[in-house]
């Protein structure tokens, strides 16, 4: 059984106890939401969805990451054609396409920048469902087909490369959160 250790003060960081609670909310309880209302996404919630997903963390702090926020019907229906499991793009208010420019990329190995992209593309998943949004992660790269298709429809040059894809709304229908812990995927020390 693996022992939590309860912090009796507070650490580093300014949260109390219930604060820390509500913040673990969206991580513990975040589903993949692929049905939304009509309901528009403001531009002052897209601001705080692109500036949690700028805040993610990236090897030697190189934040490769560029975004294309779709909301244009016709790129967004186009767009959705592209993965077998993209369709729900078209009816979302909003996309946001997560890329990397490795122009200047000061990591070692430059394959870091799929793991960059990713922790940013879970920062935005995860702050629009704190906001009561609900979205879905849509797998892109590294289809060779499906990263082209998008640099067609979206105008992206070759230096740049689409890594993933995410289509947001206000939840239609969100899946009920579940409890994914499993004890024995955790080892201590070795394997
Ligand atoms: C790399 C990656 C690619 C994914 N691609 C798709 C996709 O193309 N279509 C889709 O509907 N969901 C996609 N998902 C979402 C997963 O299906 C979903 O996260 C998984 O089933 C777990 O469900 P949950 O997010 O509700 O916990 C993808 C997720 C990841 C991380």
């Amino acid at each position: 059984m693996i022992r939590l250790r309860e912090r009796s003060g507070r650490s580093g960081n300014s949260l109390g106890r219930n604060d820390m609670e509500e913040a673990l909310k969206p991580i513990l309880e975040r589903r993949s939401c692929r049905s939304y209302t009509d309901q528009p996404v403001s531009d002052e919630a897209l601001y705080k969805l692109l500036r949690a997903g700028m805040a993610a963390p990236s090897a030697m702090n190189s934040q490769p990451w560029e975004f294309i926020v779709l909301r244009d019907d016709g790129i967004k229906a186009a767009v959705s054609r592209v993965g077998p499991h993209w369709g729900m793009l078209k009816t979302a208010p909003l996309g946001i396409l997560v890329l990397a420019n490795l122009e200047g990329y000061r990591a070692t190995r430059k394959e870091f920048f799929v793991q960059d992209c990713s922790a940013s593309t879970q920062n935005i998943l995860l702050a629009a469902h704190a906001m009561g949004l609900g979205g879905v992660w849509l797998g892109l790269y590294p289809h060779e087909d499906r990263m082209e298709e998008v640099r067609r429809i979206c105008g992206i040059p070759q230096a740049v490369i689409p890594v993933t894809l995410v289509s947001i709304g206000y939840p239609g229908q969100m899946p009920l959160p579940r409890d994914s812990f499993f004890e024995q995927k955790v080892h201590t020390n070795v394997y």
